[in-house]
């Protein structure tokens, strides 16, 4: 693939496909979004509608994130989070939450178009996210199912043959910063996906907190394809002289092309100390810390 003729390529197909249509898409802040971005604003300029859905279920400092890196584009946020988690209170089954999830985003999708005036949707799915849910492993949140031409006469997928890595190198050739260029994957259900069980406030909280640990001790120092922390399930722990119960938080740090397979990587001892010291001296609810030394496959790379 060349990078060059690619960009030439797609923002040809975006104005194509658009016509004079307005386009609503939704921002993540990960590299394949941004991309996706840079790309219709080439495009289509002004009648691009980028929206940031603040779902609640990000990183920790996500948002502010990303108007300051978005904010030029006329980013819409939509705080969301409110309506996140009464969608997904009581729901414990995987597939069922990213469904809930999805869902929500095309309600809001729809709510966005008619706020613009928009007819068309642009979205950064690539050629991994189509086959895993074309294939049946899991209902990718951004494709399959969803019952998107209700709200939109058009969808655009300009990234839909690409690897991971080859949407990093189109990046650099847009001249996108660095830190979007190599930013870690991260899901699209976000942190919901990462706590086993139901959804709730306090437990995305937990998740969130020990994610930041984690990716604040390796990410630099290691460069994974991707880390994080998730919720397992509750454990005994002793705090003080007391016995409690506490959450269990699973550490993942794995290298991968295209995230279909992954290796977990061989992290020094005393890195994984220092994450178990800090997880749980900082953060009073987790009882115990455990590193997660399964290859995809079997495993998958989440959680969920
Ligand atoms: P799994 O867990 O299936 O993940 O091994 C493979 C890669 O895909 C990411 N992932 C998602 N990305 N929407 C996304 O945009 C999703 O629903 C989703 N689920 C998983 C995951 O982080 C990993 O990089």
């Amino acid at each position: 693939m060349d990078p060059v003729k690619f960009i030439d390529q797609a923002v040809e197909e975006i104005r194509r496909e658009a016509k004079d249509r307005r386009v609503v898409m939704a921002l993540s802040g990960g590299v394949d979004s941004s991309v996706c971005a840079a790309l219709a604003a080439r495009a289509i300029g002004d009648r691009l509608e980028p929206i940031y859905v603040d779902t609640g279920l990000m990183r920790k400092g996500e948002t502010e994130r990303i108007v300051q890196v978005f904010g030029n584009l006329r980013l819409h946020v939509v705080p969301a989070a409110d309506e996140f988690f009464a969608a997904l209170k009581g729901v414990v089954d995987p597939e069922e939450k990213r469904k809930i999830i999805g869902e929500r985003f095309i309600r809001i999708f729809e709510r966005e178009a008619r706020r613009t005036g928009a007819s068309a949707l642009l979205q950064g799915t690539i050629y991994p996210d189509r086959i895993e849910s074309e294939g049946g492993i899991k209902s990718h949140h951004n494709v399959g199912g969803m019952p998107l031409e209700i709200a939109f006469d058009k969808v655009i997928e300009p990234l839909r043959d690409l690897y991971k890595d080859e949407v990093r190198e189109i990046a650099g050739a847009l001249g996108l910063p660095p830190e979007i260029q190599h930013r870690m994957p991260f899901p699209g259900p976000g942190l919901a996906v990462r706590v086993i069980g139901e959804v709730t406030r306090e437990r995305i909280e937990v998740v969130r907190e020990a994610n930041w640990i984690v990716e604040s001790e390796i990410v630099d120092q290691f460069k994974p394809w991707q880390c994080f922390a998730a919720l397992v399930g509750l454990g005994t722990g002793v705090k003080g002289d007391n016995r409690v119960h506490g959450w269990i938080v699973a550490v993942r740090a794995v290298n991968s092309r295209d995230g279909m397979t992954a290796d977990p990587i061989r992290l020094p001892w005393e890195v994984l100390e220092r994450v178990a010291q800090r997880i749980t001296s900082e953060i009073p609810a987790v009882a115990r810390v455990v590193y997660d030394i399964t290859p995809k496959p079997p495993a998958t790379i989440e959680y969920e």
